[in-house]
């Protein structure tokens, strides 16, 4: 755990501070006093000191000075009411890591905390040019060392001793799908694991698709189908996107959950379903309750056990590891021999913000290697990498929303899958012409068998 010692005169601060600081999972020490302060750095080991440079009993810089005299040498941040220039070149010449101001914002002080703590992620490295890869790879591995990585970890150990419901939340590209995964494979790694996208597609196919139809229960159900309900047995279903879900479906999940029967589309007899559910969202589901835009009595039913995967760029501690992790993962999809990386490249990726998160970061460091020959990853292709597709990587990752035409050619796909091909059947199922139907397949470049 970040160990943090607050050395400050003013009572206040120091209350909030180990307040919030402790709050956030760093453990926290406080001094009141520069000597106070001094004889609680020396009694243990220190990650991180936040330190005021108006001290009632000392000068805050005479203190650092002594501080940055042993040899822990720990990071340090200077608090001040003043804003003057030479006060702080003197603090950063004698080695002031981070300089905030009163009255303290929160925010601000967070990130000179994250900036410290990527900082120390890479002295480790200090004075290396490259950084070697660490050699590890287990393809399901879920990586991560932050306290919230822990935390999920933790959770999907305890998820996994029973059927719970799971409710995972997260940007796109968290790792919501890794995590339900790997939580079924915890739990009972034999039972399927079936997986159905609630955004894809359009309520009256999504119920199909979910529950299954008989044969001719619909325009189109030329033969008798199975549902993702009924593949699932009783192993995983796991239901991606369910902030997407029409009303109306959400209504029919909530029968099931409750029931834990249903019919196949068209169909009279109750199946009976042992699934697991787990369900996963990009968006708030609390938020989507309050605006009426989804149920709450499934909100609950859903959220048993709820994860929260945060966005990566609050856990850039995580980045080397998952850079590592990602590197070793693509010399075997590329056929590349990436065996260390630049230590000028690694900082960067732990600067960059990351919008589409892991699965951001994974798509830049494939383009990156795919210009690479050799065995070091350099700055400048990941900064090639991440000018090749300017806005597209950021943009498509990182929005929930998918276009249109991505939208209509899913759609279509979908409907052609229920229909068996059958093109008569798809114009009658979508609504459309004949023609439509032609252009739009010539416009996506499906292709029909
Ligand atoms: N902690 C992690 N360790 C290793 N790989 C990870 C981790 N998190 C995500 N990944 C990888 O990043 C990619 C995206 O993860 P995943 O598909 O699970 O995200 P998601 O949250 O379901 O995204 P979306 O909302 O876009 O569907 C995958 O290739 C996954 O293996
Ligand atoms: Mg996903």
């Amino acid at each position: 755990m970040t160990r943090i010692l607050v050395i400050d005169d003013d009572k206040s601060i120091c209350e909030s501070l180990n307040l919030y600081l402790t709050e956030e999972g760093y453990e926290v020490t406080t001094a009141l006093t520069g000597e106070e302060g001094l004889k609680k750095f020396q009694a243990q080991s220190w990650d991180l000191v936040i330190l005021d440079i108006f001290l009632s009993d000392a000068d805050g810089l005479e203190i650092l000075r002594r501080l940055k005299g042993k040899s822990a040498d720990p990071a340090v941040i200077m608090i001040t009411a003043f804003h003057d220039m030479p006060t702080t070149v003197r603090a950063m010449k004698l080695g002031a890591v981070e300089y905030i101001h009163k009255p303290l914002e929160i925010d601000e002080l967070q990130a000179a905390i994250d900036r410290t703590v990527q900082r120390k992620a890479l002295s480790r490295h200090r004075g290396k040019e490259v950084i070697p890869l660490s050699g590890q790879y287990r393809e399901y591995d879920i990586v991560g060392k932050s306290k919230a990585m822990k935390e999920v970890f933790k959770t999907i150990g305890i998820v996994s001793e029973s059927k719970t419901t799971v409710l995972i939340e997260g940007e796109s590209g968290t790792g919501k799908e890794l995590i339900a995964r790997a939580i079924h494979v915890h739990t009972d790694p034999r039972k399927p694991f079936i997986s159905i996208n609630c955004s894809a597609v359009v309520e009256t196919l999504l119920e199909s698709e979910l529950f299954g139809h008989e044969k001719g229960s619909f325009t189109g159900a030329s033969y008798q189908k199975q549902g993702k309900f009924e593949l699932a047995d009783s192993g995983t279903l796991f239901l991606d996107e369910i902030g997407d879900m029409s009303l109306n479906m959400q209504v029919k999940l909530l029968r099931v959950i409750q029931e834990r029967e249903f019919e196949r589309v068209g169909g009279k007899a109750r199946i009976r379903t042992e699934a697991r559910i787990m369900a996963a969202t990009n968006k708030h589901l609390r938020e989507l309750v309050e605006r009426g835009d989804f149920r709450e009595d499934l909100f609950y039913r859903l959220n048993v056990i709820h994860i929260g995967v945060p966005p990566l760029r609050d856990r850039r501690e995580d980045i080397p590891l998952l850079v590592d992790h990602l590197l070793l993962k693509l010399n075997r999809e590329l056929n590349k021999k990436i065996g260390r990386i630049q230590t000028r490249a690694l900082r960067l990726l732990i600067e960059l913000d990351w919008p589409g998160n892991i699965r951001q970061l994974e798509n830049t460091l494939r383009r990156a290697l795919v210009h690479t020959h050799g065995d070091i990853l350099s700055e400048e292709s990941i900064e090639d990498a991440l000018r090749d597709i300017p806005k597209a990587v950021s943009q498509s990752s990182s929005s929930p929303i998918k276009s249109l035409d991505d939208m209509e050619k899913e759609h279509i796909l979908n409907a052609l899958k229920i229909a068996g091909g059958k093109r008569g059947r798809v114009c009658e199922l979508l609504g459309i012409s004949r023609p439509t139907l032609q252009r739009k397949i010539r416009k996506y470049h499906i292709e029909m068998e």
